[in-house]
């Protein structure tokens, strides 16, 4: 095996990092990005048409629904690719005797950009993965203890604590948010009053799920003091940070949670297939091992088990996260949220539309849905994102998950431009006007 290790350029883990360096130099110029604040960088639109070259996107529709998962850079594409490649090759040679030091070092890397401990995190395939995992595994529910969630907390995680009910005799509660009107946006402390009245009202509380940075409308909630509150009240919190990470400058360990589930191939950039358990040390026996996996263990690798998956894919989560951090995380939410700023100031003018976050920074990022009044049926919301994209070209799409009702998704990314938020602009004056 040792001839194969030294072979293979992954042969040792600690051999990942230094080739992934090389080959984002020779395959890619790397971004030259002014010295400018996160603000001025976010409207200098020839440096993110230069960031756009980058990114390799199918022509003929401007793609404003990037909410999904997020593209790959070139560079990280090749290394994939490049990956790929290498696994199919080096097939089970690699898997059995290299995986484990690879493993281990890739923990390490997406620890340290998580800032968290390399023992306080696993690798899954996804952010579902991860927060079915965690809802699933809680074991300090007793029958009878109340799990509260809300409509727009990710359908996946809505429908794991609703099967808390069979799974650990809980009874679940959804409550609903508060709705922002033309005249009143939500504030944020109409979000810690309403899970403040949430867990008044449903003092047998236990868990509390709350989404960061939700995927239906857009709204950062002020996750920190809603976890501090449920704290003070003895319930925990599992956290939804799928949408945030990459997307919003924040640091796990402020979020005063002990339980989060995170994706890498949103917002980070990393291929298909990337997701992060993070539980904090003292609290992983509180989660169950998988499914019986070594029973007693207190590793947070006993908290999953995927089986084969595509090593290729996390391999690549270096390249990543050296291709994200040439940009950083404050200037891409700023450029994010300049583009959504973009096109909300004028579509706020409009008649019969409403923009469902509010224009505070601190509870808005890039992803931003809008209603037209009076229509919230899905298919009326279907026919709508039809129309955007079949007349004016322009991707978006349908969110069903509010209880008030359906709505259009906007998502710019980092290779959309200022023009592109024109574009949209121009349907929706023709469509509300
Ligand atoms: C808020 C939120 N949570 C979780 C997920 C699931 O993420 P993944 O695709 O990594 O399973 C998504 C995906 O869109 C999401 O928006």
């Amino acid at each position: 095996m040792k001839n194969l290790s030294r072979r293979g350029f992954i042969g040792s883990g600690l051999s990942l990092g230094a080739t992934v360096a090389s080959l984002s130099a020779t395959s890619a110029a790397p971004i030259a990005k002014p010295q400018k604040t996160a603000s001025e960088l976010a409207a200098d639109e020839n440096f993110w048409r230069s960031v756009a070259n980058h990114y390799d996107v199918t022509p003929g529709i401007t793609n404003l629904e990037n909410g999904y998962w997020g593209i790959m850079a070139k560079p990280v594409l090749a290394e994939y690719l490049r990956l790929t490649n290498w696994v199919n090759k080096e097939n089970t040679h690699f898997a059995r005797f290299d995986w484990g030091k690879t493993y281990r070092t890739l923990h390490q890397t997406v620890a340290e950009f998580l800032g968290v401990s390399v023992d306080e995190i696993v690798l899954t395939r996804g952010a579902t993965e991860a927060l079915q995992a965690l809802i699933g595994g809680y074991n300090k529910l007793r029958p009878g203890d109340t799990v509260l969630y809300a409509d727009l907390d990710y359908s996946e995680m809505k429908n794991a604590m609703a099967w808390l009910a069979d799974r650990r005799g809980v009874n679940p509660v959804r409550v609903n948010f508060p709705e922002p009107t033309r005249e009143k946006p939500l504030t944020e402390d109409d979000i810690i009053s309403f899970y403040e009245r949430a867990l008044d009202s449903n003092p047998g509380t236990k868990l509390l799920l709350l989404t960061h940075l939700n995927n239906w409308t857009g709204l950062i909630i002020p996750v920190a003091k809603i976890a501090a509150m449920a704290k003070a009240r003895g319930v925990d919190v599992i956290l939804d940070a799928a949408h945030s990470v990459g997307q919003v400058d924040f640091s796990i360990s402020d979020m005063e949670c002990d339980f989060v589930g995170v994706n890498l191939h949103k917002w980070v950039g990393a291929p298909i297939g990337c997701g992060v358990i993070y539980i904090r040390k003292p609290r992983i026996a509180d989660i169950d091992t998988y499914m019986g996996r070594n029973p007693g263990s207190d590793r947070i690798t006993d908290r999953i088990d995927t089986g084969t998956f595509n090593f290729a894919a996390h391999m690549a989560i270096p390249a990543s996260l050296e291709f994200h951090k040439q940009l950083g995380t404050p200037a891409k939410e700023a450029r994010l949220r300049y583009l959504r700023d973009l096109w909300v100031s004028e579509a706020r003018k409009l008649p019969g539309l409403t923009v469902l976050t509010p224009d505070d920074p601190q509870m808005v990022a890039g992803l931003t849905s809008f209603r037209l009044d009076g229509v919230t049926s899905t298919e009326a919301n279907n026919a709508l994102m039809k129309q955007l994209a079949e007349k004016y070209g322009v991707l978006t799409t349908r969110r069903t998950g509010p209880a008030a009702g359906d709505c259009i998704r906007v998502t710019p990314s980092f290779y959309n431009s200022a023009e592109d938020m024109t574009k949209l602009v121009q349907a929706l004056k023709q469509i509300a006007g």
